[in-house]
């Protein structure tokens, strides 16, 4: 058996979370491999509405295995509330979520270290999410992080002493005011602690290497998006994981020739959050309707989407670096009332045309060339199947199809489970 990979291509929030939990189903375990609390996956079903953050988006399907995996960056506190909202919903975890002990903690000082690297920052601020991603990412790679295994033995010792170290880089660095901030932090964080202690702490990449030898499925759930990886997105700014397909290698414990098909999922069109370039963004009119008609607010920070035309560059980018075998197209529903659709096919830089994708998208003029394609101008929220689909729809799936050379093999129609169309 081999793990099948679902990630973004395109700079997060693409519906990963809503088409995980669509095709559970088909899945035995279902596995978290990078990022953490950043991510906001929402999944709406039978009338309700989740955002998970942590959390594995199949843990409303029954008889599954959830996996944090060891490429996660895990925050107690966030975990524990995510652990209340679920049971609100009548939903408790309990051996269907492991956890793995190398995955690593963010500590409270994380957090206020974030916001402090941001405020420092100023005008070339990453527009982070605040969780204490890159905080706790540095200290991994530095080598000084703490892992959910720590927490089996002297914790409170191992816990001082990294305290200590930022509590020096907030004071001495950054002048930055932390007090009372990190009380309010630690109190949630260790009543978050004892809920995790409860989980069971494991070697998750045996778990999974077992799984495969036994005849389970696997698939791993992507955070973020291609353009937000930490080596081939538009560093800075970008998250501080690899947010690719190689990721769920390191981020899982399994072997490159173990992975299977990979999902690279994208919306209909395209958007971002927090600062950084984005070449076919749009401040018009039909920029405002994407994000009034899609709801384009975080899921996470509730800031408003940046909106704009899909990037086959970036697509095409994104595409080659995963080795995506099926796309998954998302929110075609939000062009609905669209005249006319644009894709960028080319960038123009400097005067020259080319559909490499670039080592800078920052300081560098570029210009998408565009080509139009006839909107469909009917609602497709309430089509069942691909016949209902509008002659439009599918001229622009099969442009899509021919400029990526990969089939489109979902289309999604709306943000509810049952809003999407597998394609025969
Ligand atoms: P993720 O981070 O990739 O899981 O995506 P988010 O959950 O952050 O953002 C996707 C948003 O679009 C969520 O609010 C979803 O409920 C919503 N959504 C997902 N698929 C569709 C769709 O096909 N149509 C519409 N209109 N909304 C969708
Ligand atoms: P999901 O999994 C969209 C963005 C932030 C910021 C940059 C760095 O829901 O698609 P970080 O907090 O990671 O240091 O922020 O990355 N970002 C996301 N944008 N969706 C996400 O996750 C994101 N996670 C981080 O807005 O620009
Ligand atoms: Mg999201």
């Amino acid at each position: 058996m081999k793990v099948d990979v679902l990630l973004g291509l395109q700079w997060g929030d693409e519906g990963k979370g809503k088409v995980v939990d669509v095709l559970t189903p088909h899945y035995d375990v279902i596995a978290r491999f990078q990022g953490g609390p950043n991510a906001g996956h929402t999944l709406e079903f039978n009338n309700i509405k989740q955002v998970l953050h942590t959390i594995p988006s199949g843990i409303f399907r029954e008889n599954k295995m959830n996996v944090i995996g060891n490429g996660v960056v895990l925050d107690p506190s966030v975990f524990k509330k995510e652990i209340e909202s679920i049971s609100k919903i009548g939903i408790e975890l309990g051996d269907n979520l492991i956890i793995s002990k190398k995955a690593h903690l963010i500590l409270p000082t994380h957090r206020l270290l974030d916001a402090a690297s941001e405020a420092a920052k100023g005008d070339t601020k990453i527009g982070s999410t605040l969780k204490g991603i890159g905080p706790t990412y540095r200290d991994k790679i530095g080598r000084d992080g703490l892992r959910v295994g720590d927490l089996l033995e002297n914790f409170d010792e191992k816990y001082t002493r990294l305290k200590t170290l930022h509590i020096q880089q907030l004071e001495k660095f950054y002048n930055f005011d932390y007090q009372e901030k990190l009380n309010e932090f630690e109190k949630e964080w260790f009543e978050g602690i004892e809920v995790l202690k409860k989980f069971q702490l494991v070697n998750t990449e045996h778990y999974i290497n077992n799984a495969l030898k036994t005849e389970k499925s696997v698939i791993a759930e992507g955070a973020q998006g291609t353009m937000l990886d930490i080596d081939f997105g538009s560093y800075p700014f970008v998250t501080s994981s690899n947010t690719i397909c190689a990721g769920a290698c390191t981020g899982l414990g399994i072997a490159p020739q173990k992975i299977g098909k990979v999902f690279g999922i994208f919306k209909a069109y395209c958007t971002r959050v927090g600062m950084g370039p984005f070449p076919t963004e749009l401040f018009d009119q039909d920029g405002q309707n994407m994000r009034d008609v899609g709801n384009e607010y975080g899921s996470t920070t509730g800031r408003p989407r940046r909106c704009g035309w899909i990037d086959l560059v970036a697509l095409n980018y994104s595409i080659m670096i995963n080795g995506v075998t099926d796309l998954i197209m998302m929110k075609a529903d939000v062009l609905d009332d669209f005249e006319t659709i644009k894709v960028a096919t080319a960038y123009k830089i400097n005067g020259e045309t080319t559909t490499e994708f670039p080592y800078d998208l920052s300081g560098v003029d570029i210009e998408p060339v565009y080509e139009e394609l006839p909107g469909w101008n009917s609602p497709l929220t309430g089509v069942t199947s691909e016949n209902e689909f509008p002659d439009a729809l599918k001229n622009y799936i099969k442009f899509l199809e021919e400029k990526t050379g990969v089939p489109i093999t979902i289309v999604s129609v709306g943000p509810n489970r049952n809003q999407t169309i597998i394609r025969k």
